[in-house]
């Protein structure tokens, strides 16, 4: 349960003022579920936009929630990471006990794939295959010196033999057990997720050596299997008692010969990407107000006047491509053309927008 009171109120003027088009989705949240809600996707937003910064290109991002909100949160990953950039909305189900009298028993729970850049992910399909049902194998009942097959009739006669694989590649349904009391993984934490359904992931999306981070790592779960799988990890809690529990976890699961390698701290990390140069404005809500001034309220790309609102701060030459979080870098656009320019040249938008005006033109003289 969540609610206003644990929004962060300095994150949400930056979100109104950084990200229009997030704000104007958030605000509608509370008309169409609840107050809750909204408060829930304002604070995970936040976070989200963070996992969104330091993502490297090849990354992938994957969001559990249950299907009660797997939607709103759908919403804000598509705003803050592209929806050019969806990868799967997979569905982890399970067995369970429940005798539901108005609906059928509820048992799944949905994982949201997104990429930070679907041209540039990293993506090991066949680390991530799941073996074939019995009820498939079953279908080969032939056998050669090659192994078992079954026979594909052709329309024009001709048959084919379909050699029998182990293994196939991972649908977006996956159906693993939820952690039962009596498995040696337990630990006891109400929301512990099992290590198949880590291992998996952390296989398809993070390279052997990658680095993966859990924010909310719980009892660790993410953790443990990345230890495993010999990745690099990182797990940030809320609570120091999960500290205790992934301590105890790597040793019971042999994953951690040399405990002197992993470090916990409570300190809060310094952030090192962001220049703050003297005489110059500061928080980017500054910046944006000095822009703004700067540009006349127009927009840097279409030249149309508008609200401070509805602009955005790009980067001229994309960090991308080199460029710097330094003011002489920043200008203001509006969403559309912001969308435009991406991670391109102004060159480019100029062109886009000419080449826009020019059919208008047409259309308009036609008419
Ligand atoms: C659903 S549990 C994660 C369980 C984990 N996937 C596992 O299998 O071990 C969510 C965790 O997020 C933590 N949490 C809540 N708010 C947080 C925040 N703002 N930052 C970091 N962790 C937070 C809670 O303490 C809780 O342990
Ligand atoms: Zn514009």
């Amino acid at each position: 349960m969540w609610n206003w009171e644990d929004v962060d109120q300095e994150c949400v003027q930056r979100l109104a003022l950084e990200y229009p088009a997030l704000w104007h989705y958030i605000i509608s949240i509370q008309f169409t579920h609840s107050k809750g809600m909204m408060a829930y996707i304002t604070y995970m937003a936040q976070r989200v936009i963070e996992c969104h910064r330091i993502l490297k290109d090849t990354g992938s991002i994957y969001y559990h929630c249950d299907p009660t909100a797997s939607h709103y949160v759908k919403l804000l990953l598509d705003i803050i990471f592209g929806k050019k950039n969806f990868r799967n909305e997979i569905i982890w189900s399970y067995q369970g006990t429940a005798n539901p009298k108005t609906h059928f028993k509820r048992k799944h729970d949905i994982i949201l794939f997104y990429a930070k850049n679907a041209k540039a992910v990293f993506f090991d399909n066949l680390g991530s295959s799941e073996e074939i049902s019995e009820f498939s194998k079953s279908k080969f009942t032939k056998a050669d010196d090659n192994g078992k097959y079954k026979e594909i009739r052709h329309k024009d006669g001709s048959v084919h033999k379909q050699y029998m694989r182990n293994i196939q590649r991972c649908r977006d349904v996956w159906e693993m057990p939820i952690i039962n009391a009596m498995a040696k993984e337990r630990t006891g934490y109400p929301t512990q997720k099992p290590l198949a359904l880590l291992e998996r992931i952390i296989k398809a999306s993070c390279p052997e050596g990658g680095l993966v981070l859990d924010p909310f790592c719980g009892c660790a779960t993410t953790c443990v299997a990345a230890q495993n799988l010999s990745r690099k990890w990182i797990g940030i809690d809320t609570e120091e008692h999960a500290v205790k529990v992934l301590k105890g976890r790597l040793s019971y699961d042999d994953g951690l010969e040399d405990l002197a390698n992993f470090i916990a701290t409570n300190i809060i990390p310094q952030r090192t990407d962001v220049k703050i140069i003297e005489d110059t404005p500061q928080t980017r809500a500054e910046i944006k107000k000095k822009l703004f001034a700067d540009q006349k309220g127009c927009c840097n790309g279409c030249e149309i006047e508008l609200d401070i609102w509805h602009f955005e701060i790009d980067h001229i030459i994309p960090k991308s491509k080199g460029g710097g979080d330094y003011y002489e870098n920043f200008q203001l656009l509006c969403g559309n053309c912001n969308r435009t320019k991406s991670n391109k040249s102004m060159d480019y938008l100029r062109n886009k927008i000419d080449r826009r005006n020019k059919e208008l033109t047409e259309i308009f003289y036609k008419k």
